[in-house]
């Protein structure tokens, strides 16, 4: 197969996850500047199992609100439109896509957690560079490699083909399939993020996150997500978190010194928040 074959056979296939309608509905009220809180509310409250997470998500560790909120409009008001639609996404991707895959060694629990620690350095990152929204960059972060899912539930053959490349040859699993697949998990998950109607920033971050192109249109965006995948990667090889620049983009490197001085320094205050993700989105029945 090549690429074109395998994109094909993709959208061919019946049972491929959907995000909820209510999403495409929000976001097309989110468009307009004008809409009210109350018809946000309605729209989202069509879906009452998604209204109730969404007030979970709020009453939760991950948000730290201090007093209890018990209604959706307060909840709306509190995290804002795009916070809201958000974190609706997030919550319906993670709980759209089986719990336990379990491939060769493909652990779909580790892989939401690399997911969920990409998604909230990303957010951080925004954060602190002020340049792109932090919740967005929170949805690019969880979303990037969801392409390796598809590979692996999907295309077990192609994803076995990685896997045993990875293993013999001691490469890491985007390396392993330049060399032995017409096609990689970016392009994958970029296919997808377009079906889904995903906005044009969030399907270039999935798209080139594995190699940045300064050029692109939402370079900003998918910068964050490069250098927070990178940051992620290095640190699950070296909790000292001493980085291999020669791997990394040079403009990612500019960008990542104007940022911080010492990137260790700065990931450990993020372990707590990285935490309260896990327990949120992998430990609690959302
Ligand atoms: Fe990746
Ligand atoms: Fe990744």
């Amino acid at each position: 197969m090549d690429e074109q074959q395998i994109l094909a056979k993709l959208d061919r296939i019946k049972e491929i996850p959907t995000l909820p309608t209510i999403v495409f509905e929000l976001n097309k009220h989110l468009r307009d500047p004008d809409t009210s809180i109350k018809t946000v509310c309605d729209t989202i409250e069509k879906d009452q199992a998604i209204a109730l997470k969404i007030l979970k998500l709020v009453n939760s560790a991950f948000y730290g609100f201090k007093s209890k909120i018990s209604d959706l409009r307060n909840a709306v008001v509190l995290l804002g439109y795009n916070a809201v639609r958000n974190a609706i996404v997030s919550i319906s991707v993670i709980n759209s896509f089986p719990k336990r895959v379990k491939l060769m060694d493909f652990d779909i629990s580790q892989f939401w957690k690399h997911s969920l620690a990409v998604a909230v350095t990303s957010k951080n990152i925004a954060q602190l560079s002020g340049k792109e929204s932090p919740d967005n960059c929170f949805v690019g972060g969880l979303l990037h490699d969801v392409g390796k899912v598809i590979l692996a539930q999907y295309f077990p053959n192609l994803f076995e083909t990685v896997w045993s490349t990875l293993q013999n040859e001691h490469l890491t699993f985007y390396e392993a399939e330049q060399k032995s697949l017409p096609i990689d998990h970016a392009k994958i998950g970029a296919h997808l993020a377009a079906k889904w109607q995903l906005p044009q920033g969030l399907i270039e971050a999935i798209r080139w996150h594995h190699d940045f192109q300064p050029q692109s249109k939402s370079a900003n965006f998918v910068q964050n997500i490069y250098l927070a995948n990178f940051i992620i990667n290095a640190y699950d090889l070296d909790p000292e978190l001493r980085l291999d620049l020669s791997n990394m983009h040079p403009e990612v490197i500019k960008f990542m010194m104007n940022m911080t001085e010492d990137v260790g320094d700065w990931y450990t205050g993020l372990t707590g928040e990285i935490d309260a993700a896990y327990s949120f989105f992998l430990e609690s029945d959302i």
